[in-house]
């Protein structure tokens, strides 16, 4: 059996984790070959391969991003995409894929099984933690562990200066990253996506926590828009999923904040840093479980799975079930956190 592994997407930590374990299980348990697929889906278009062993993935268990690299290429945007492909896998011998990726990347991967027979099983990845089907996706945990190090420290400068500090997370439509680090890190209030926000109330706020003589920290997420206005665009320009490129909602908001309060505010936007770097324990953790579980699905034949996190427990779903929906903040978990805003 010769495997063909990919990453696509945004880089996550703990990509390089999954393949480790995804090659020492194939090759060491079950016999298997692996080749990677460079850049995601366009390495598998364009024939573009990496050599894929055991000697590849020693010492890559605390490495961040990629070692395949990865990009955000949409197979069905390309010309022949889906017949270069099957040329592709037919010239190397390749018998199955293990796609490793979020939404998107997945979504392909569930495509190209439903409806072209390739034999796929996905692996789920993603800081934003907005995949369906799995409790948590590998990379959320670092990226959460990344901005709440950062609030920490920002909580003592807004407090030498009596600033308001804005901290602008990603997560694209999902305030996932927004709700953890904004919770662990006492953040004043937190801004998510999934409700709109009121200024008035945000403003309120932050005028309470002055009034008790602290500084406030305002988490939000890039993708939170308030009551009656938009998302805040970075240029308009979009991937070859259709998505466009968040963040500016921060810097709007410190802009607003001022204005309405009369306070001095500060934006710090996070950003890749949330992204790059070595993934934390439970992200090795997370996705070396992924990676062992995706190539058991891999001997047992069953294709158009996806691995995924219940409980503690990694269990197989499908493909197009885990990437039909989006997996939003719960209302009732956001106004739990309500008891700390303001
Ligand atoms: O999906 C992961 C993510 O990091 C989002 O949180 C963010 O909006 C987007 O990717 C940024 O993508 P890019 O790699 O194009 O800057």
């Amino acid at each position: 059996m010769r495997v063909g592994v990919l990453t696509g997407g945004g880089d996550c930590p703990g990509l390089n984790a999954v393949m480790r374990a995804v090659v020492r299980k194939g090759v060491q348990g079950y016999g298997y070959d692996f080749v990677g697929f460079r850049d995601g889906w366009r390495g598998a278009l364009e024939g573009d391969t990496v050599q894929l062993d055991i000697p590849a993935v020693r010492g890559m268990l605390p490495r961040g991003g990629t070692l395949l690299g990865s990009s955000r290429t949409n197979p069905f945007k390309e010309q022949n995409g889906v017949h270069r492909i099957s040329e592709t896998l037919a010239k190397h011998e390749v018998d199955a894929l293990v796609a490793i990726g979020g939404e998107d990347t997945l979504g392909v991967a569930a495509r190209l099984t439903d409806e072209h027979g390739v034999k796929c099983v996905g692996v789920p990845k993603t800081i934003d933690n907005d995949l369906s089907a799995t409790d948590y996706t590998f990379g959320f945990n670092t990226a959460v562990t990344v901005a709440t190090e950062a609030i920490d420290r920002l909580h003592t400068t807004a407090e030498s200066h009596m600033r308001v500090l804005v901290v602008e997370v990603m997560g694209r439509h999902a305030g996932w990253i927004a709700l953890h680090s904004g919770l662990a890190g006492g953040a004043n209030c937190i801004l998510i996506p999934e409700q709109r926000f009121d200024l008035d109330q945000v403003c309120a706020w932050v005028t309470s926590r002055f009034k008790a003589s602290y500084a406030p920290i305002v988490v939000v997420a890039e993708g939170a828009m308030p009551k009656g206005g938009d998302m805040v665009l970075k240029d308009g320009s979009l991937d070859s999923f259709g998505h466009v490129r968040l963040s500016g909602v921060g810097e709007w908001l410190a802009k607003q904040i001022e204005e309405h309060t009369g306070k001095e505010a500060r934006t710090t936007v996070l950003g890749h840093t949330q992204r790059g770097g070595t993934p934390s324990a439970f992200d090795r953790w997370l996705a070396t479980r992924f990676g062992l579980h995706a190539i058991d699905a891999v001997r047992d034949g069953e294709w158009g799975v996806m691995v995924a996190l219940r409980g503690t427990d990694i269990v197989r779903v499908p493909l197009a079930e885990a990437t039909r929906k989006l997996k939003t903040v719960d209302p009732a978990l956001y106004e739990e956190a309500g008891v700390f805003f303001g």
